[in-house]
């Protein structure tokens, strides 16, 4: 499996102080900071048409991204993999933009034609990003495989042990807001109790680690 794929090089260096200065002093979770960053950043033009597509997907990106940035810091990976985590939780859902409307939005249980649509979101997103212009350091693995599940159960089956940390901790935080977010048909959970399910599927759905360090930092939040 691919790992990095370095766009823009040049840029990191810039990107990686502008992002400490704003991020970094702006927590929990840095929902203000992330927003400013995905309107500045290289990735601003696929994002501006996520927003124009589907404001949910959009807003929930915002949210994944900023606690994709504090689990990585938790995690200790070092400034420069949080930035390429920051900038893939961004993009992570941006092959939606190719998904039919009527599929994203429809309430309830989806067609088999219906599921092969949503699904194709991963590898759709990451066509995306490859055909993009100008787009920073990108973890493919974190687009196309963030449906995965340790115990193989996932979107393409691929089990924990050939996925990378910032795949598993993509995993964690876009469940965790997918429990949290109202979408206007189940009752969203409060954070006790996505932080219960996501303990109660703890090493099968999801990586025994990075569940408990996500806990450590919603508890710390408060
Ligand atoms: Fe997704």
């Amino acid at each position: 499996m691919k790992r990095h794929r370095e766009r823009n090089p040049e840029s990191t260096g810039r990107e990686r102080a502008r992002l400490s200065a704003k991020i970094g002093k702006d927590r929990p979770f840095a929902f203000c900071s992330v927003r400013r960053f995905a309107a500045e950043d290289s990735s601003s033009s696929l994002l501006r048409r996520m927003l124009r597509y589907h404001r949910q997907t959009y807003e929930h990106t915002i949210r994944v991204a900023g606690y994709a940035w504090e689990l990585a810091a938790e995690l200790g990976l070092p400034p420069a993999e949080r930035d390429v985590v920051l900038r893939s939780a961004l993009l992570h859902d941006i092959g939606k933009l190719e998904v039919p409307l009527a599929v994203l939005d429809k309430p309830g249980s989806l067609l088999p034609e219906e599921w092969d649509a949503m699904r194709s979101h991963c590898r759709r997103g990451d066509a995306l990003i490859r055909l993009a212009e100008s787009v920073g350091p990108v973890d493919s693995e974190m687009i196309v495989y963030h449906h995965e599940n340790v115990d193989g159960s996932g979107y393409y089956g691929v089990p924990g042990a050939m996925l990378n940390v910032r795949v598993k901790l993509l995993r964690v935080v876009d469940s965790f807001d997918a429990m949290t977010v109202d979408r206007g048909y189940n009752r969203p959970r409060t954070r006790e109790e996505a932080l219960a399910e996501l303990t109660r599927c703890r090493g099968r759905l999801y990586d025994p680690d990075v569940t408990d360090a996500f806990s450590r930092i919603v508890y710390r939040a408060g």
